[in-house]
């Protein structure tokens, strides 16, 4: 049977950055099925050649230690271009037998959305109009991967929802959150669940919080258009750091299918503790970094937030008291992600721990998602030879050192692959968006009320406003890299929000 992948957005940067890089790789690595062609569709007039140039280019850019000419000629060989617009039918009647007469008949076709959102109707009232959603054969099928943001709150995701729902079944639609196909967040559910040792610990018996950060360096690029009418919240907590959320949460699937992950997943949103509007100063910060309103295409009264923290609790038996705190901006100190596990203290102090140590007398689990693919585990150990004196020590794991052989691979990889394999395990379900919608709406909205937390700048190249690291001070806590408390805040000024 063959196959063939029609990428809407051809000409955009997603397609260029990410998507041939990872069919390519796929290709390589003898993973992409045989016989897989690559259509890309929109408005710009290339021809096939000029296409395959722009792609090879686009490889040799962002994969330039993983371009061989044998490999790419033999890659660019399934590559050709259908120049349309998503908005015109004929386009998509030209199309249709590209895509329904390969292998007499029997293709299977995957559609990638690299578009506007606004679009994704347009697109898929289109397909179903040329009659290409409809699966030839008795196992054929007719898939499409839709790319965040789905919507920008809960009613427009919804709408969007039904849009979609409308014309394709629930089971065709690959909501794509591209954290979900890094190989450190798949393994968060290998650590867990792989292991029998941390489970029991997995609770508020022993968990005293935890910390997810996922830090950015760049600042708004060539997106502020986007940007400026999204902000972090909505651009990153409602999707990246709440998944990352469920899969440190959520209880043990019966099974590793879609439809177990995805129920447990849910239940952890649906046990998110909503923030009160009048608590909201005391649960949620937002900055904005110095220079944010200069950027091209940015308002210059702009009140978007670039950093958020949220302190969330869960209200169910395993999590109930255990704070998670969530932060994520642009402009910071590092490029980071990670969650760390900070486990409570013994409950009797029995050692002479210096005044002011505090650090010393708890343990920690780091999951580091990126740049460093690894897991850390702290713990207390006495120095030699010196009496009583006691360090923290840790306990490495590096993936780059224990798999020195195997790079770790881009997400879009598994997550294409999987959507050509009918696999939607690591794709957001209709129902996880609505609860994450939910939960971001009510910040928002605590957000456009009397009890909004200021909207305080911040130095770019720090660790956020100092508001960030007051969420955890005013309960004895820290957020966790040392370079924190050194840079966070500095020349901080206050504006208030509009
Ligand atoms: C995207 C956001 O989803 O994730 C971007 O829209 C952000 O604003 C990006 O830069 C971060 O992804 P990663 O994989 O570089 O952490």
């Amino acid at each position: 049977m063959k196959r063939s992948i029609v990428i809407f957005g051809a000409s955009g940067d997603l397609t260029s950055r990410k998507l041939i890089p990872a069919l390519y790789s796929n290709f390589r690595k003898k993973r992409l099925p045989e016989g897989t062609s690559i259509i890309g569709f929109s408005r710009h007039p290339f021809t096939d050649d000029a296409f395959r140039e722009k792609m090879r280019q686009a490889v040799l850019e962002y994969r330039p230690a993983e371009f061989a000419v044998d490999d790419w000629n033999a890659f660019a060989h399934a590559l050709s271009y259908h120049p349309g617009s998503v908005e015109k039918i004929n386009d998509y009647l030209d199309l249709a037998p590209k895509v329904n007469t390969m292998d007499g008949g029997t293709a299977d076709c995957l559609f990638y959305l690299a578009i506007a959102p606004s679009l994704y109707p347009v697109v898929v009232n289109n397909l179903n109009e040329a009659r290409l959603l409809e699966a030839m054969g008795n196992n054929g099928y007719r898939r499409i991967i839709v790319e965040k943001p789905f919507g920008h709150d809960l009613a427009s995701a919804q709408a969007l929802n039904a849009d979609l729902l409308n014309v394709v079944h629930e089971d065709q639609v690959y909501r794509i959150d591209h954290y979900l196909g890094k190989e450190t967040v798949q393994n968060l559910l290998v650590l867990r669940f792989g292991n029998a040792i941390f489970e029991p610990l997995w609770n508020r018996n022993y968990i005293d919080h935890v910390q997810i950060t996922v830090a950015e360096t760049v600042g708004v690029e060539h997106r502020a258009g986007y940007y400026d009418q999204t902000g972090v919240l909505r651009d990153m907590f409602q999707n990246h750091l709440l998944q990352l959320l469920t899969l440190v949460a959520m209880e043990p699937p019966v099974a590793v299918d879609a439809g177990a992950l995805r129920d447990e997943k849910v239940k952890v949103l649906r046990s998110i503790r909503d923030i009160p509007e009048e608590m909201s100063a005391r649960y949620t910060v937002r900055g904005q970094y110095a220079g944010y309103r200069a950027e091209p295409g940015v308002a210059p009264s702009s009140c978007t937030e670039t950093f958020a923290a949220v302190q969330l609790y869960l209200d169910n038996w395993r999590w109930q008291g255990v704070p998670f705190y969530l932060r994520s901006g642009k402009m910071l100190g590092e490029k980071l992600s990670e969650i760390v596990i900070r486990f409570r203290r013994p409950p009797h102090q029995m050692f002479d721990v210096l005044s002011g140590s505090t650090e010393l007398s708890t343990n920690h689990l780091t999951i580091a998602i990126q740049p460093d693919e690894g897991i850390h585990l702290r713990f207390l150990t006495k120095v030699p030879d010196g009496g009583m004196a006691m360090r923290p020590a840790d306990m490495d794991f590096h993936f780059r050192d224990a798999f020195q052989s195997i790079p770790i691979p881009e997400s879009y990889e598994r997550l294409i692959l999987d959507a050509l394999h009918g696999d939607p395990s690591l794709f957001a379900r209709d129902d996880e968006i609505a609860l994450a919608w939910r939960l971001v709406d009510s910040i928002r909205r605590g957000w456009e009320g009397e009890a909004a937390p200021l909207l305080s700048t911040y130095s770019p190249g720090s660790w956020g406003p100092m508001d960030s690291d007051r969420l955890l001070w005013k309960e004895g806590r820290w957020w966790m890299q040392d370079s924190i408390s050194q840079n966070s805040g500095q020349d901080e000024e206050k504006v208030v929000a509009s």
